[in-house]
């Protein structure tokens, strides 16, 4: 039987093929229904099998309209994630931390987590007029009417006290009973099977044919509300009166007041949660008071005033094939066991991570080993343990290769650092191809080409580096195999607009080592312009908020090197942003020149992390601790009584966030 990426080739050659003879030729040679039918076996194998993904695949291709029938929406409320945690410790370490940060009374709200896909349903004057996925968390795709197929959704919601305008967050799942059924179906027209409840729960919720989604069973669990004007204070009365309205609120939710209940909570759901007909992963905690939880805030992943605590993941037993070697675009090069295929919570494992030599060593790994497999919080699962008892002949011990897998550079290790890089950034071709892969994620530029086109590209000798993107011509692209003239349009279209991308995502594209999002953000508001971070000292580097050595001479290495800057001046001569927008120089100024300033306590005008950005903003340093260079206190409520005493002796000057405002004005 030909294999299933065989299989996902063939079918995107067809549809790829089709779109053309339809769109560019006008002659369609199959039907609408065939096309439609091809098109849905496509989009099943991509759902079972995410490792053959591809941005360029007929099915997610930006602009044919055949596919692309999801609008994307910009989240009203972002769509945050939570952090994880695994043990009691950890939870009582969030206890304690809201504890400190509050300093009153307050409740926690013990929900179980449901394991499917999030949604975010928007209901105005009552009637849903919306159901849009997470994506990004920013913006996602608009799946109304898929959503409206689901039994437990109500498409009107019930009761006279319901706001004019409300979002409701929560979880599409598929049921175990339906999960079986729906892979007996598969398995019996040799169709290939999903993995988990979740991914057939997401493939289905991205289906284009609202009545296969129908006939798939969804069901719907919503465990948060959004808007301007909740009907109540605190989360588990506003959940209690959705439920009244009708919308699907499970009954496991539970409030309580002390860290013991909390832990009960744990123990009877661990255990109760295996009889449940939907599969749930933990248990999320949350601060009851909606203004305590606005009070708490958010930092720039999560929430402070929720964490998700994971039930214990399963663990397998099975065998180390063997060990390659995998190159990122930094030039790390990480160790990954291949194994024996084995189920783990519900997916196939087949290749785990030894994240570097040290780790290898410490496992004392043989080839044939009998090995525990358990997944963490990452997707990639890993290897705990070596089941010596069980060795009967001692393979190979596994030692760290020395040379890039790739290029055949011998490997470099620097000090204090457990990683072994390739040092030929600029010969290596899988570094250079994982840099211009990095530098076209949504995030950062958002040019519609996934690794396949980065490296079909790169093999024609197209693009050595991402500035060559910006030389693409369109004969170039049209007479690539299997491109045709919408595909380069497509293609060169995007690459236009990644022109008007700001400049703290650029900064994050350029993929200098250690900065990511937040840093590249960071930096750009520090330096508005490419010019003055290139010039920019370690001193003057490190004398930003939360920019350590590490990332100032990482920063100041880039620079220093004539590569990268002949890269960035080529960038800059095809027209991408190089300094802040018009806009965030607006909110710009230099107010707070010179002044480090401490937040505590707790602010009724606007969040911490919004006086941190404004603190930014205006040219201060915001500070963590109180020390003799600290110029002012922004204190909200229930200052700590440490830090003011600390204030007083120093001498300090303690102002309110009232003050604060007028200071920037
Ligand atoms: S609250 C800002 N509650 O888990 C807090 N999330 O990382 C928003 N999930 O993708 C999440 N059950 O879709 C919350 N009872 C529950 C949940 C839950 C499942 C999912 C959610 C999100 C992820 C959190």
């Amino acid at each position: 039987m030909e294999s299933v990426r065989q299989q996902i080739e063939m079918l995107r050659r067809q549809l790829h093929e089709h779109n053309y003879n339809y769109y560019v030729l006008s002659q369609p040679t199959i039907s609408d229904f065939e096309f439609d039918r091809l098109m849905r076996q496509l989009m099943d194998l991509e759902t079972a099998y995410p490792e053959y993904h591809d941005p360029n695949s007929p099915s997610v291709r930006v602009g044919s309209d055949v596919n692309n029938n999801f609008i994307q929406v910009t989240h009203r409320f972002p769509m945050l994630s939570l952090q994880n945690t695994y043990s009691e410790g950890e939870v009582a370490d969030f206890y304690n931390r809201v504890k400190r940060a509050l300093n009153e009374e307050f409740e926690i709200v013990c929900e179980l987590k449901f394991d499917g896909t999030s949604i975010s349903l928007v209901y105005e004057h009552g009637r849903l007029t919306r159901a849009v996925t997470r994506g990004d968390g920013r913006k996602g795709d608009d799946v109304t009417a898929n959503v409206r197929t689901i039994r437990n959704v109500p498409l009107v919601l019930n009761g006279n006290d319901v706001p004019p305008y409300i979002e409701v967050r929560g979880e599409i799942l598929m049921p175990w009973s339906s999960f079986d059924a729906l892979n007996k179906e598969r398995a019996e027209q040799e169709e290939p099977l999903f993995a988990n409840p979740r991914n057939a729960a997401s493939g289905t919720l991205k289906m284009q044919d609202s009545r296969v989604v129908a006939s798939r069973k969804l069901e719907s669990c919503v465990y948060s509300l959004l808007g301007d004007d909740l009907p109540a204070r605190s989360h588990f009365d506003n959940m209690t009166l959705a439920r009244k309205w009708g919308l699907n609120v499970s009954d496991a939710m539970r409030r309580c007041s002390t860290p013991e209940e909390v832990f009960d909570y744990l123990k009877e759901w661990d255990i109760a949660r295996k009889n449940l007909p939907v599969i749930t992963d933990g248990v999320v905690l949350k601060v009851d008071s909606l203004i305590q939880q606005r009070n708490l805030g958010a930092t720039s992943k999560f929430p402070r005033w929720s964490i998700a605590f994971k039930f214990n993941a399963e663990q397998a037993v099975t065998r180390l094939e063997s060990v390659s070697y995998q190159v990122g675009r930094t030039g790390a090069v990480t160790p990954v066991a291949n194994l024996d295929p084995v189920l783990l919570s519900g997916t196939t494992v087949k290749r785990a991570s030894l994240y570097n030599e040290d780790a290898v060593l410490a496992l004392d790994l043989h080839i044939g080993d009998m090995v525990y497999v358990e997944k963490g919080g990452e997707i990639i699962p890993k290897i705990t343990g070596v089941d010596k008892e069980a060795r009967f002949l001692l393979g190979d011990k596994v030692a760290f290769t020395r040379k890039c897998p790739d290029c055949g550079t011998p490997l470099v290790r620097n000090e204090d650092e457990a990683a072994y890089y390739c040092p030929n950034s600029e010969g290596c071709p899988t570094q250079i191809k994982g840099r211009i892969e990095h530098f076209v994620t949504r995030k950062a530029m958002n040019i519609a080409i996934g690794p396949e086109t980065v490296n079909l590209l790169y093999d024609k000798g197209l693009i050595r580096d991402a500035a060559n993107l910006y030389q693409l011509r369109f004969e170039e692209l049209a007479g690539l195999e299997r491109w045709g003239e919408t595909s380069a349009n497509n293609l060169l279209e995007s690459i236009e607009q990644s022109k008007s991308v700001p400049y703290e995502r650029v900064l994050y594209a350029l993929g200098v080592r250690f900065v990511g999002e937040t840093v590249a953000q960071k930096l750009a508001q520090a330096f508005p312009g490419i010019d003055q971070l290139a010039q920019a000292t370690v001193e003057q580097l490190v004398a930003v908020d939360e920019i350590g050595e590490r990332i100032a001479q990482s920063v100041t290495a880039y620079f220093a090197d004539p590569l990268y800057c002949d890269f960035v001046r080529r960038l800059r001569q095809n027209g991408l942003q190089f300094t802040l927008s018009e806009e965030a120089l607006a909110a710009k100024s230099d107010k707070l020149k010179g002044l480090t300033i401490v937040i505590s306590g707790t602010f009724e005008l606007h969040s911490r992390d919004e006086y941190k950005v404004m603190i930014l903003q205006n040219g201060g340093k915001n500070s963590g601790s109180v020390s003799k260079n600290t110029d002012y206190i922004l204190a909200g409520e229930n200052m700590g009584p440490a830090k003011l005493e600390k204030a007083l002796k120093l001498g300090v000057k303690v102002i309110d966030e009232q003050t604060f405002l007028e200071m920037l004005q």
